[in-house]
């Protein structure tokens, strides 16, 4: 860690020690407003959190092995800063359970199936939650890039056991585990990720199909995204305000208007879309997808300085 220079910190992750290349279209927008940025890895232990009013999370993407000392490191800094988004928010958004949260407040989400690593299900009764055929989706439900994640054909006997497996290994180390459907609209329509600022909609793009099949160790940070910009629909820009407005009243401290907000869908069989996860952490906003939204994003926390 080198001597701080600026008032603001970008966080970001050992592997990413100059932040994600989409966001130094940022870095740039902010100085360009006077607003000059230090890039700091969240778990450097010789950062002194103090010296920054204003921390904003950015590139943090290592942390889904150990959420709980993540979710620390957003209590610790917020109690000399302020942190972007807030603690209690984060460590509401970092494990995807918060999706049972949007359904119960009638948001519609991909169906999941939900194994808890207290209840030791044997692979008999891991088998009996999978659907009966076509694919479907193992993943945990602290994740970020795609990491520990696989699609199964539930057709094929060897790929039934390997999402056992899959799914054993995640429960072993006490980690929860989705059981999804795959929606396969996915492979032609993609995904449509959508970007707000300060609860109003910025921007969004297309993010097209990224699992092939069944899960493969690999030490990868995050897996090759295809993204192309992409106006939503109607159904989609509806459906990511509702859920934008319902946050205040789910998320813990979101009381106001977030800094930022990353909404996922995907198509369902009937070609509506419903919520793969709602990015409120550490989410890539595709800047250079969208002319222009590096600046506001960049207004946005120059406002709140
Ligand atoms: N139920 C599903 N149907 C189709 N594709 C899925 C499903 N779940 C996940 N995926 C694919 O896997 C990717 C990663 O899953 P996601 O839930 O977004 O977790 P992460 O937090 O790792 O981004 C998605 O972008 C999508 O391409
Ligand atoms: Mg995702």
């Amino acid at each position: 860690m080198t001597t701080p220079t600026a008032r603001l910190a970008l966080a970001t992750c050992a592997e990413l020690p100059e932040l994600d290349s989409d966001d130094h279209a940022l870095r740039d927008a902010l100085l360009e407003r006077g607003v000059a940025t230090d890039v700091v890895v969240w778990d450097d232990p010789t950062v002194d959190w103090g010296t920054y009013p204003h921390v904003v999370i950015r590139s943090t993407w290592d942390y889904t092995d150990r959420p709980a000392q993540f979710a620390d490191w957003t209590r610790k800094v917020e109690r000399t800063s302020t942190l972007l988004n807030p603690a209690s928010v984060v460590g509401w958004n970092i494990d995807k359970t918060y999706l049972r949260d949007l359904e119960k407040a009638g948001l519609p989400i991909v169906p999941t199936i939900w194994l808890d690593p207290e209840r030791n299900l044997d692979s008999r009764a891991i088998h009996t939650r999978f659907p009966a055929f076509g694919d479907f989706v193992i993943k945990p439900t602290v994740s970020a890039g795609s990491r520990d994640t696989g699609r199964y054909d539930a057709g094929v006997t060897q790929q039934r056991s390997l999402a056992i497996t899959h799914a054993k290994n995640l429960l072993s180390v006490g980690r929860r585990v989705m059981i999804q459907r795959y929606l396969r609209k996915v492979d032609t329509a993609g995904e449509t990720a959508l970007v707000f600022v300060e609860g109003q909609f910025s921007h969004s793009v297309r993010k097209g199909a990224l699992l092939e099949g069944p899960f493969r160790e690999e030490q990868v940070l995050y897996r090759d995204e295809t993204l192309t910009a992409r106006d939503a629909t109607d159904a989609e820009r509806e459906l990511a305000e509702r859920v934008v407005a319902a946050l205040p009243g789910i998320a813990p401290g979101a009381d106001g208007p977030l800094l930022y907000a990353r909404v996922d869908l995907i198509p369902d069989d009937e070609g509506n879309p419903v919520v793969l996860e709602v990015e409120l952490t550490e989410p890539s906003l595709f800047f250079a997808l969208s002319e222009g939204s590096a600046g506001r994003f960049a207004d946005a926390i120059a406002a709140r300085l």
